[in-house]
């Protein structure tokens, strides 16, 4: 019953604008890449990681990613790296925090769930509004969660639920939600507002100091 990691770090970090793929802007003294690598190396049994197709450098575990996301997780599990694969843990390389215990607590949540996925409260209170701005609703906060990765999945429920056109792989914000929309049963697994994501060049600065501090302790 092998666990195998997929690490999204396909992307090229346009928002982050440093010039250079985001997953391989040094973070806290190595690649970004190279903090999630390590966490899922320890959690999973084998790690395949997507990468802009002119990184793969013939690197046994790095596949060429895809044209959004999803497709890059997508093409990282078509791998034959991945072919035995009963649960999967799709990460995104942009969250450089992430700890081996929360991606056990993710694989562990699988016994009843074909998906689960880590995720922080929500703390500021969400509204809607329409196109002319006018609030239309204030959400019951206590019920919503800002989903994070990892994001750990029985293997077939993920193939199933990717198994859809390029245009519906572009507009998914998070693989879970195609697994959700393909029928599957997901379950949010609590974990810390820290696992942040990695977007802009403030971002890149709090998870800097966040390892670095961590590193300290
Ligand atoms: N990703 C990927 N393949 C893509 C696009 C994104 O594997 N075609 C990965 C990114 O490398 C990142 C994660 O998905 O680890 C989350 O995406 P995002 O934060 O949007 O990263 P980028 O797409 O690289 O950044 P931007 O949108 O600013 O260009
Ligand atoms: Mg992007």
């Amino acid at each position: 019953m092998s666990v195998v990691g997929v690490i999204a770090a396909g992307g090229s970090g346009e928002r982050l604008g440093a010039g250079e793929p985001k997953a391989f802007v040094a973070l806290a003294g190595r690649p970004m890449l190279q903090w999630s690598l390590e966490v899922l190396r320890a959690a999973c049994d084998r790690v395949v990681v997507a990468v802009p197709a002119e990184l793969v450098e013939g690197r046994p575990e790095r596949v060429a990613g895809g044209s959004s996301r999803s497709a890059s997780v997508r093409n990282a599990l078509g791998s034959e790296a991945a072919a035995d694969a009963a649960f999967v843990v799709v990460h995104d390389a942009a969250r450089p925090l992430v700890e081996v215990e929360l991606v056990e607590r993710c694989i562990s949540a699988l016994d009843d769930a074909d998906g689960a996925v880590a995720a922080a409260p929500v703390t500021d209170t969400v509204k809607q509004a329409d196109a002319s701005l006018r609030v239309t609703s204030t959400l019951d906060r206590s019920e919503l969660w800002a989903i994070q990765t990892p994001q750990a999945f029985r293997a077939a429920a993920l193939r199933d639920a990717l198994d859809v056109d390029d245009a519906t792989l572009a507009a998914a914000t998070d693989d879970a939600g195609l697994v959700e929309r393909a029928g599957g049963s997901v379950v949010v697994v609590p974990a810390p507002p820290e696992n942040l994501k990695v977007t802009t060049a403030l971002d890149l600065a709090v998870a800097e100091l966040a390892l670095r501090r961590r590193a300290a302790c």
